[in-house]
Parts: structure tokens; C-alpha cells; sequence
């Protein structure tokens, strides 16, 4: 763990709300067409299924994750090499529990039950599965008794995460059971015969040590497949697509100066160049020195055709006298379509707009047709449904780490690749209670810039989810030299993460606190007081308001 970390949720465990299953994906995600090799991960509402299917890949293999309610012929037209059924909080016997599909079984491909997965197949199949009291939680020790092909190259005694109530007593007839856990008789079982495995623990997480080589023999050994995936591989793949989508139209792309946003339009650039055109609305929002390191990168070292427009004075305008936070975001939210939409109308004949959809996003929001699903959570840039263009989603198959390593092979800057997230309404949510004046702006651009320079400095900006300053509309008392100072006040908010959905707050070493707060207070005349947040999400948001 790292060494900010707190001591409450490891790495990998509970970021994500248990029982949201993800909507059906109507057609497979574009690098999906170009991917021979393949496995398909049923959710069954698992909080760790995006995890499975990111570890599937981690293995060089691409994996889609799809709603455990999509048919069996749904699954087939994918062609996998395996089927992958997910952990999920039902018990197998609640009554409206997600079912197993038996044409599954039939599509002549390997498929491996992971938790609820596994005791699907054990009930299914004839095995002896019941609740029990107590469950098992966490940490457990897995005692393998024979490896089978499952488990082969495992120690017979290793550690294992373990999440589940419900228990197998005794696998299906014909199956052998490979293992078992303090309170897991039988933690997992296969019949070769009948390509069918199951786990009760999660391979995927990080507190499993040996689950990534469970998951590999899987992939490799047992569904046969060679592992040459990467997300840079693909990279060529996306280009041809894109060249096929857009034949010789022209495209526009909102960049915000984040990963996604700069990778999709790096990607649609390479396939037809200056026929696309990028759009940089500065609303004045932004964090020091961030808009130039933009223009730098897209106009003067990609050379991207770009339209950088300065529009600060405009979002301030509109945000005169807005305190409410909703009220902020809405104003800025409206001005940017405006603005974008007046950009996009002095230029001629463009058909498509580049989105840097995730597949994140493409599972979270329940889209897939590849139509109309624009962006539309609450970000600033998301624009609105009825904008006449058709979507170029280049990033619709992978997720955000890909992401990033498509960006570094694009040669896209470190500071750019690694940023942290940042809200679209940018610094005027982080002025809590007031107006988002030029002047607070300042001063509290001023503020985050020694945060992220101490922080970089540090080595610790990577390690952090998002690290930021906060003004909230309030003056404190205090003393400089022999002089009575009333001076405004920063908060300090560092948090680890891994999707925002849960967040620590970060144990920032003392002597770089101190090193921060003694150079803002220095540094910045109205800065009189320095606090840290210490409070975690939930109960707290990341953002102040
Ligand atoms: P909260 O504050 O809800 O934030 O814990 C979760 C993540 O969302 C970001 N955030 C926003 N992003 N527009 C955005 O584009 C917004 O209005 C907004 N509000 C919060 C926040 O920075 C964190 O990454």
C-alpha cells in the first residue's frame, strides 16, 4: 500500500457500488471488430466486474463486459475463446436472482465462474451449494489440494480475497475439486471434460497474489488463446476505422486538455489529419499555465488544426453574482455550448464530432448503438443530444489506464497523459460560498499551482487521484511581522482513488504539508490561513460543492 494511503479500503476493494449491473451493449465496441481473439465477461453485478475484464486484458487478451441478461446467441455472434461468468450480490437462491443461461454451456467454449459465477454452475450442475452464516470476508487462505489445470503453477498453500455468503459444499458429479479456504469447502473445481471451472474467490484483485497467473491459465491454457492484445496494438486497427467512418469528411473535437479528450482527438488526427479540427474554449476556469500547455501540444508540436478561444471574460460575466454550485455549473455548462456551437458554425461542411468516450462510460451508461450517446453527465463539454453531427468515438473499447498508454505511444506529453481528473466547470466549483471572481480566481490558481509543484516535486502527483485547492468565501484573523492580518483561506484536498466513486483522503507527508502552507501563505499576500481536509468519500465528496 501506498505510503498516503489510509488504512481503509485496499487498492482495489469497494470503489464501486454493488448491484449495478451494466445495460446491454448492442454491438460490440469498435476495436472489437478488429480483435480476433476474444473473451466476453458476464456481469452479474459484481462490484469488481470492470476489474475482471481489465485483468483479461492485462493478459493480452481483449475482453467485453456484457449484462449477464444478453442471450446466449448474443454472446456466440462474438465468437469468443471463453466465457467468463462474474461475482455479483445476489444469493443464488433469492428470489429474483440473475439466472445461468444453460445455452452458455453449449457454445463449445471454456467458461469460468468467478464467485456467484462459480456457485451458478455448481447449482446448475448438480453441485451442493448453500448459505451460510457467517460468509467470508476479505483476506482468506486457500489450501490447494490438487491444481488441476486451473490452478496449475499455484502454491499449495497462498493467500486469496474472498466475498461471499453463499458456499459450495460439494462440486457438481464428475467435477474435481481443487481447493479449499477456512470457510470454503470447496473454494474451486473443474472438469476438464467439460471445460467448465470455478473459483470462489476473486482473481482479479490485487489482495489475490496469485490470481492473475489463475486467470492466465485460463486464458492461455485453457481456452487456447495467444495473448498478442495490447491497447497500443490497436492503434493502427483505430485509424483504419476511422478513415472508414468519416471517408473524406471533416470532423471538430472539443479538447478540455484532458487524457481522453486530447487521446481521441490524437487518434482521429493520424487518420485524416487536418480534416479535423480542434476547438479549445479557455473559459478562464482552468489551472495555471494549463491552456498553453494545450495550444503547445495540439498547434505547435502536433500540429493540429486548433481554434483556441479565449472566452474568460464571457464565463465570468455570466457567473457575476452565481454562488449557488448547481447555478455555477449550469451557467458555465450553457455558455460552453454556445460558444463551441458558434465555433462549429463558422466552420463549413463538418458531419462528425470526436468524443473521447470510454468504455467505461459506453458500459455505465447503458449506450452501445454507437449513435447517439452523447457524454452527458455533468460534465462541462458535454453537449447537448440534438447536435447534428454523427459521434467519432475512438476510445468506446478501452479503458482510461489504456487510454493513457495509447496517449504515451502517440507521443502525447507526460503532463498530459498522467493529469488528473478536473471537473469541466474547473476552479469556480472550488470557490465554496462565493461569487468566482478574477480576483479569487487568482489567487487561488496561485494556491494549486504551489500544491502541484510541491506535490510533483515530491514524486507523489501520480500516486494521487486528484490533489487541489479549495477558497472558500471567509476571512480569518490573523498575525504577520507585528501587523493583524485578515486573510483568506486554502484548504488542502488529496485523495487516493480508483474511480472517484469511494476516495481516502491522502496522509500527505508533515514536512511537505508544512513545506506547502508556508510557501502559500509567503508567496500569496491574501493568503492568511492553510487547513487540510481529512475526510474521506463517503461520507464527503472529493469536491467542496
Ligand atoms: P465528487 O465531488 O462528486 O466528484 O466526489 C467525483 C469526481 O467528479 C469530479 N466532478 C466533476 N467533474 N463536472 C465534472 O466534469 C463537475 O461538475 C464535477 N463535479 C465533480 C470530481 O473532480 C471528481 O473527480
Amino acid at each position: 500500500m501506498s505510503p498516503i494511503s489510509g488504512a481503509a479500503a485496499p487498492e482495489t476493494h469497494g470503489s464501486r457500488s454493488t448491484g449495478a449491473v451494466s445495460d446491454p451493449v448492442a454491438e460490440p465496441p469498435a476495436a472489437a471488430d478488429v480483435t480476433a481473439e476474444r473473451v466476453v465477461v458476464l456481469d452479474y453485478g459484481g462490484q469488481y466486474s470492470q476489474l475482471i475484464a481489465r485483468r483479461v486484458r492485462e493478459c493480452g487478451v481483449f475482453s467485453e463486459l456484457l449484462p449477464h441478461h444478453v442471450g446466449a446467441a448474443e454472446v456466440a455472434r462474438r465468437r469468443p475463446r471463453g466465457v467468463i461468468l462474474s461475482g455479483g450480490p445476489a444469493s443464488v437462491y433469492a428470489e429474483g436472482a440473475p439466472p445461468l443461461q444453460r445455452e452458455l454451456l453449449e457454445l463449445g467454449v471454456p467458461v469460468l465462474g468467478i464467485c456467484y459465477g462459480m456457485q451458478l454452475l455448481a447449482l446448475a450442475l448438480g453441485g451442493r451449494v448453500e448459505g451460510a452464516e457467517t460468509g467470508e470476508f476479505g483476506r482468506s487462505e486457500l489450501a490447494v489440494s490438487r491444481p488441476g489445470r486451473l490452478l496449475a503453477g499455484t502454491p499449495a498453500q497462498q493467500a486469496c480475497w474472498m466475498s461471499h455468503r453463499d458456499t459450495v459444499y460439494e462440486p457438481p458429479p464428475g467435477f474435481d475439486a481443487l481447493a479449499s479456504s477456512t470457510a470454503s469447502p470447496v473454494a474451486a473445481f473443474e472438469s476438464t471434460d467439460r471445460d467448465i471451472y470455478g473459483i470462489q474467490f476473486h482473481p482479479e484483485v490485487v489482495h489475490t497474489p496469485y490470481g492473475q497467473r489463475v486467470l492466465s491459465n485460463f486464458l492461455t491454457d485453457i481456452c487456447g488463446c495467444e495473448g498478442g492484445w495490447s491497447a497500443a496494438s490497436v492503434i493502427e486497427q483505430q485509424i483504419e476505422l476511422i478513415r472508414a467512418q468519416v471517408g473524406d469528411g471533416r470532423a471538430i473535437c472539443g479538447l478540455s486538455g484532458g487524457v481522453d479528450s486530447s487521446v481521441a482527438a490524437l487518434l482521429v488526427h493520424r487518420a485524416i489529419g487536418d480534416r479535423l479540427t480542434c476547438v479549445f474554449v479557455d473559459h478562464g476556469l482552468m489551472r495555471k499555465n494549463e491552456g498553453d500547455q494545450v495550444v503547445a501540444a495540439f498547434r505547435d508540436h502536433f500540429r493540429v488544426p486548433l481554434i483556441a478561444v479565449d472566452a474568460s471574460d464571457r464565463f465570468l460575466a455570466a457567473l457575476r453574482g452565481v454562488t449557488d454550485p448547481e447555478r455555477k455549473r449550469k451557467v458555465i455548462g450553457a455558455e460552453f455550448i454556445r460558444v463551441f456551437e458558434e465555433q462549429a458554425a463558422r466552420l463549413d461542411d463538418v458531419r462528425f464530432l470526436v468524443q473521447g468516450t470510454l468504455y467505461s462510460d459506453v458500459i455505465e451508461s447503458g449506450g452501445g448503438t454507437g449513435t447517439a450517446t452523447i457524454k452527458s453527465h455533468h460534465n462541462v463539454g458535454g453537449l447537448p443530444e440534438d447536435l447534428d453531427f454523427e459521434l467519432v468515438e475512438p476510445l468506446r473499447a478501452l479503458f482510461k489506464d489504456e487510454v493513457r498508454e495509447v496517449g504515451a505511444q502517440l507521443g502525447l506529453p507526460e503532463r498530459l497523459v498522467w493529469r488528473q481528473p478536473f471537473p469541466g466547470p474547473g476552479l469556480a466549483i472550488r470557490i465554496v460560498g462565493g461569487e468566482a471572481t478574477r480576483e479569487r480566481l487568482d489567487l487561488l490558481r496561485e494556491a494549486d499551482a504551489i500544491l502541484q509543484e510541491e506535490i510533483r516535486a515530491a514524486g507523489l502527483y501520480r500516486e494521487l487521484w486528484q490533489s487541489f485547492c479549495v477558497l472558500p468565501d471567509i476571512r480569518t484573523v490573523g498575525v504577520q511581522g507585528d501587523e493583524r492580518t485578515y486573510g483568506s483561506v486554502i484548504a488542502i484536498r488529496a485523495v487516493t482513488s480508483d474511480d472517484a466513486m469511494t476516495a481516502d483522503w491522502a496522509r500527505l507527508p508533515y514536512d511537505l504539508l508544512e513545506r506547502i502552507a508556508s510557501r502559500m501563505i509567503g508567496e500569496i499576500r491574501a493568503v492568511g490561513r492553510v487547513v487540510l481536509d481529512i475526510t474521506s468519500k463517503p461520507p464527503g465528496t472529493i469536491e467542496w460543492e
